[in-house]
């Protein structure tokens, strides 16, 4: 792992803030926050709830309800940016349904505001983008039960139930991740991607109770990511070789954390968590942890399952539709266009025609009706 250079709390900050030593028991009060959803932040009037960070051995009680400004935000972002920092923004426990609340309320007057200015785009799908990111979220804190699961599950059946019909929904969604990336959730895309792709392209189509499984496959997928140190997922620089590698744990920690939670009761089909594993292997047999290839079908013991295959394209579209610091937002052509150059190798070919196809014809419908707009 890299040097990790401790952020030192100025003596400012030490005299207004209440700062708590970090310990075992204390950690677990506390809850990190994802930067996407941190930056959504800077669109809120006020909060009812305390905004901390944790600092290497320290937990600062930075932002109270009464005193939110742009300024602080912007401080705890610029902790946060500095590489090998060890910083992380928190939430308590209990004032997370409060975060939940803030954050969906901010991103329906974001989607508002989106559909306001673009009016091509597809208001239900992306309202039905909104509900599944919520349910999206609270699997990236961690800390799967039986609870969370049944919450999303329901996401996953409304998303299947409301987009099945809708053939602007992946052209609409591939457009809101670019012209607006606040509002971009990774797992509720992949899992919307997915979808649309079982239900509206594949020759042989999904039933809807199996496409309810397939959207839990997509929205669980990168479950293991709760459990890598934060400084790595969130080190805004591309990763050095052993990050990466504890980075390709999250597959084998996130099938891990899931057979755990289907043991306790938690219900959730054992297929999701076959997903999780298998999702960066590659069709060739190049990709991790196991190098499994091909099709299961072929291959029971070998092979890459169905589902995963179709979550793998909708993994890679999503993240090259994505700004990242190391690399620029791509339009969803441009992302078709570069994942097409090595699909032979990556993807299930079959799969990914059909994949290419729908996401053209659906982009075309969302910019013809921009234009007669
Ligand atoms: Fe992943
Ligand atoms: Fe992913």
């Amino acid at each position: 792992m890299s040097h990790i250079k401790k952020y030192i709390i100025k003596e400012a900050t030490r005299k207004r803030c209440q700062i708590i030593p970090v310990s075992q028991e204390i950690l677990k009060e506390f809850r990190s926050i994802s930067l996407e959803l941190y930056h959504l932040m800077y669109e809120a009037d006020a909060i009812d709830f305390c905004v901390y960070i944790r600092i290497s051995d320290e937990i600062v009680k930075f932002i109270k309800p009464n005193e939110l400004s742009k300024e602080l935000l912007a401080q705890v972002w610029n902790a946060i940016q500095k590489p090998n920092s060890d910083v992380e923004v928190c939430v308590r426990n209990r004032d997370i349904p409060r975060f939940q609340r803030l954050i969906d309320r901010i991103r329906k007057q974001k989607i508002n505001a989106l559909l306001e200015k673009d009016p091509s785009l597809d208001p239900q799908a992306l309202h039905v983008f909104a509900d599944l990111s919520s349910a999206s979220q609270m699997i990236v804190r961690g800390g799967i039960n039986e609870n969370l699961a049944r919450k999303v599950t329901a996401a996953a059946s409304y998303m299947v139930s409301n987009l099945m019909n809708n053939d602007v929904a992946m052209g609409t969604l591939s457009r809101m991740i670019y012209i607006d990336p606040t509002l971009y959730d990774h797992s509720a895309s992949v899992a919307m991607f997915s979808v649309i792709m079982a239900t509206r392209q594949l020759e042989k189509k999904l039933s809807q109770k199996d496409a309810v499984v397939l959207a839990q496959c997509g929205l669980y997928h990168d479950t293991g990511k709760s459990c890598v140190p934060s400084c790595i997922l969130n080190k805004p620089s591309s990763f050095t070789p052993s990050e990466y590698k504890v980075m390709q744990t999250h597959t084998i920690l996130g099938h891990k954390e899931l057979m755990a939670a289907i043991e306790v009761g938690a219900p959730i089909d054992p297929l999701v968590a076959r997903v999780a594993v298998e999702h960066h292997e590659r069709f060739n047999g190049h990709g991790y942890p196991y190098g499994r290839r091909g099709r299961a079908e072929h291959d029971s013991n070998n092979g890459i399952h169905l589902y995963t295959r179709i979550v793998s394209i909708a993994d890679a579209y999503s993240a090259l539709l994505m700004k990242r610091v190391y690399k620029p937002a791509l339009e969803p052509q441009e992302a078709i266009r570069l994942m097409s150059k090595n699909a032979e190798k990556d993807f299930d070919a079959e799969i990914f025609r059909t994949f290419v196809t729908g996401c053209e014809k659906s982009l075309h419908k969302v910019t013809v009706q921009r234009k007669a707009s």
